[in-house]
Order: structure tokens, then sequence, then C-alpha cells
């Protein structure tokens, strides 16, 4: 473990030593002083990304019309699928590209408990991301009226499935792997999780988890959101089932650009979609009037995917593929052990918390620093402060580390300034009421 200093000539150290430092040039960076710590939310815009959308306006959409499906646009969810598959250890042929993550979860969790009807549990974490939740909880109601859509609440009136939300035992950095064990029974039809969590960003051990799920006889889901592209992830060597996830973040494919699915292959001819579309229909272009399932993991796209967008997201993603993940991970954890180093001896005095593990294997590639006044700092930092992380409720200012572009020096000059909000008390000035996105 590197024994760290606070002095900025540390910092310019350690990004003297960086390997993966001349990855930031690769970015388009319009304001220098800006210490952006929200790559776990919007990653940085790649240049060649840049490029591509250009030319995918100018020449493919703009000259080849029509003639662009032939082009490559077709086959692009998988092509695509294939170079994320790389990323998350994942053979061809498993991963396509497609929708958002909240559609993908949907489709995947529903095939998941329709494939064991007898099975009414399914387990999940009061660490998911919400979203994730409320998927759950509408396919539950949906389950539940067979097939027929449901009032939206009738009283807890919702039959068969139970969803157990496993809880933290230590003020939400951590979950508790024993009730999560416990709860596992023959009845599970479905673990499903966010590999690195949200917040705290703890990070499940995915082939213990797996496997405990497995020796109940129950599916897995993975949501890889915060791991793809910082945490390297070995999907088919876990056995792991089923996984779903964004390319907006770490794998910096632009804004709402379209999500990701895995089904392992030793599964995919025995789920169906929920959604069944022409784009998941064998002969997409007999027309036939009836819906016969395309072969493996295809079935799961439903209809037209956003092609601007996507072929976006693939030039995005080549700077991670360029990198590895194992470079990746190794400065990601020293970024984020620094971190933590810096919110112990200049924040702790000032009234902050850790809100994540101490322990780099159980910690993703963003940690949270906790405060009571917590939103209104984090406005002051990015009102006036020229750094940009986010706030999640209650408490947690969370801060994002790319290893592709965020540099020592930023980290150092970020905890900088936080610490300059609180001794000028530049934060009191602000309503404590919050803005819409926080
Ligand atoms: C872990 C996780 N899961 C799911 C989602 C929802 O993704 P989408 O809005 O693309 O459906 C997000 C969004 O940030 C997320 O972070």
């Amino acid at each position: 473990m590197t024994t760290f200093s606070p002095s900025l000539a540390f910092a310019q150290q350690l990004d003297s030593q960086d390997p993966l430092a001349s990855y930031r040039d690769q970015f388009i960076i319009t304001d220098p002083d800006l210490i952006y710590l929200d790559g776990n939310s919007l990653g940085r815009m790649p240049k060649v990304a840049a490029e591509r959308a250009k030319q995918v306006i100018d020449e493919e959409w703009g000259s080849d019309l029509i003639r662009g499906w032939n082009k490559g646009w077709w086959e692009a969810p998988h092509r695509v699928g294939d170079k994320i598959g790389k990323l998350i250890g994942a053979e061809a042929g498993q991963v396509i590209v497609t929708d958002t993550v909240s559609n993908n979860l949907f489709k995947l969790a529903t095939a998941a408990l329709t494939h064991q009807p007898n099975r009414k549990r399914i387990i999940t974490d009061t660490f998911n991301f919400p979203s994730d939740l409320y998927i759950l909880q509408g396919i539950k109601n949906l389950l539940s009226y067979g097939g027929r859509v449901a009032p939206h609440d009738r009283g807890g009136a919702y039959r068969d499935h139970e969803i157990i939300r496993i809880t933290s035992s230590d003020n939400d950095i951590t979950p508790n792997i024993a009730k999560l064990e416990s709860a596992i029974n023959e009845n599970t039809a479905l673990v499903t999780l966010s590999h690195v969590v949200f917040k705290s960003g703890y990070t499940y051990d995915m082939q213990h988890i797996t496997e405990l799920a497995h020796n109940k006889g129950a599916l897995v889901l993975w949501d890889l959101s915060h791991s793809v592209g910082s945490v390297p992830i070995q999907l088919d060597n876990c056995n792991a089932d089923l996984a779903i996830g964004c390319t907006y973040k770490y794998l910096n494919g632009g804004p709402g650009a379209p999500a990701f699915l895995y089904v392992n292959k030793k599964i995919q001819d025995k789920l169906t979609s929920p959604i069944w579309g022409w784009w998941g229909q064998k002969n997409p272009f007999d027309f036939g009037l009836d819906y016969e399932p395309a072969a493996g993991a295809t079935r799961f796209l439903a209809g037209t995917q956003p092609m601007i967008s996507l072929l976006t997201m693939e030039a995005g993603i080549e700077p991670t593929l360029q990198a590895g993940m194992d470079a990746i991970r190794a400065k990601s954890i020293l970024m984020t052990d620094y971190a933590s180093f810096l919110t112990d001896s200049w924040l702790a005095p000032l009234g902050f918390s850790l809100g994540s593990p101490r322990d780099s294997a159980m910690r993703g590639s963003h940690i949270s620093i906790r405060h009571t006044d917590g939103y209104r700092i984090n406005r002051a930092l990015i009102e006036e402060m020229n750094v940009i992380p986010d706030f999640r409720a209650p408490d947690n200012i969370r801060l994002g580390f790319s290893s592709l572009y965020t540099s020592f020096a930023e980290i150092w000059q970020g905890f900088d300034r936080i610490k300059r909000v609180i001794e000028e008390k530049r934060h009191e000035k602000y309503p404590k009421q919050k803005l819409t996105v926080t």
C-alpha cells in the first residue's frame, strides 16, 4: 500500500508515474480549471466519439440514408455488445446493446421469473439503484394479476411474488451478506443486485454471491452500471446468468447512450422476452404474422435501435478497450485510496466521514464523503468552486474517479476546494431546498 502525503507535489509525482496519464488527451476538456468528479454519472466526451458522431450524421445518415442498415447498422447491437463483452468477461454472442438499463432489467427479470414460475421470491437489497427496485415492483405487480396491468396500489394486495430487500449492518456502507445468504432459499427465483452500489461504492463478490444463488437453484442478475469500465468483471467465469449495464458512465458513451444486456449462452434459449418485437424475431424481413423468437440473446432486442447514439458510443468505448481493465483498475484503486486518505486527513476534522468501504477490494471507482450539510456543500462546490461531484440523499457527496482522465493533481485540487468551502462557510448561503437534479 502506498504511503500518501498531503502535498500537491506528491499528487504531481503520482501523475508523473501514471502509465495512463496520456489518455486524458483523448478527451475533450474545454475548461482546464474544472475539477470533474462525476464520471460515475456521465463520462467525459472522448474526442473520437465527437468525430464519429459527425461522421455518422454527415456521411452515414446524410448520404447513405436507408442503405446504412445494410452497411453495419443492423448488426451494431451485436458488434458493440461483443466489444463490451471483452470488458466484462463475456465471450461473443452473449452481450447485446439495446434500450435502457431499466428496460433491459424489465425484460431479463421478467424472463427469469417466468422461467421458474413456482418460485416466488426475488432477492435484492436497499443499496440497489431505486429504479431497479421500481422495475421489480412493477414486474411483481404485473405478474400478480395474471399478466393484466394492475392498478398501482391496492393496499398491498400484490400477491404471489415477494421482494426481499437486504439491508445494511453499518450505516449504509456494506450490505449484510449473512442476511443475504440466509434469505436465499428453494423458493428464490432471482437474486438481483448492483455489482458496485451507487451510494457507497461497495462491490459485491460476484463469484461468491452467484454460487450462493445457484446452490439453491436461483438465477442471478447483476446491474453493472457502476462497474463496467471501472472494475474487472468475469461474467462467464463466475457463471453469472444475466447482467445489464449502462454505457454513459465509465464507458463514456454519451448522455442516454444505449445500455447493454448479457444472457449466458447456457440459458439463452430457455428464456423468453416479455416484449416480442420484430428485432427479436427469427426472420424479421419475412414479415410473418406470428412471433417466433430468434435464437440466442437476439430475442431480447425489441425494436429499432438509436443508431446515432449507438455508433457514437461504439467509438467512445475505444479508449477503455485500449487501456485495458487491469491498468484501469490499478489506477482506480490508487485514486480511491488517495481520496480516502485526503478525506481522513483534511475533511474528517471538518465534520465529514467516509461513506465507502476502506478495503479497496470491496470498493468501485467512486467514494462517498458524508456530511450533515452535504447538499449545500455540494451546491457551493458546483456554483462557485468549479468542482462537479454529485449528491445522493441523505448526506452523501459522491466523488467519481475515471482512470482515463482524472489526474491525482485534480483530486488534490478537488479536496482543497471542498476544504475551503467549509473553512470559508461558503455553503451556508444556499437554501436547503434541493434542485431537480442533484
Ligand atoms: C446502477 C444503475 N442502475 C440503473 C440505472 C437506470 O438507468 P437508465 O436510466 O439508463 O434506465 C442507473 C442510472 O443511473 C444506475 O446508476
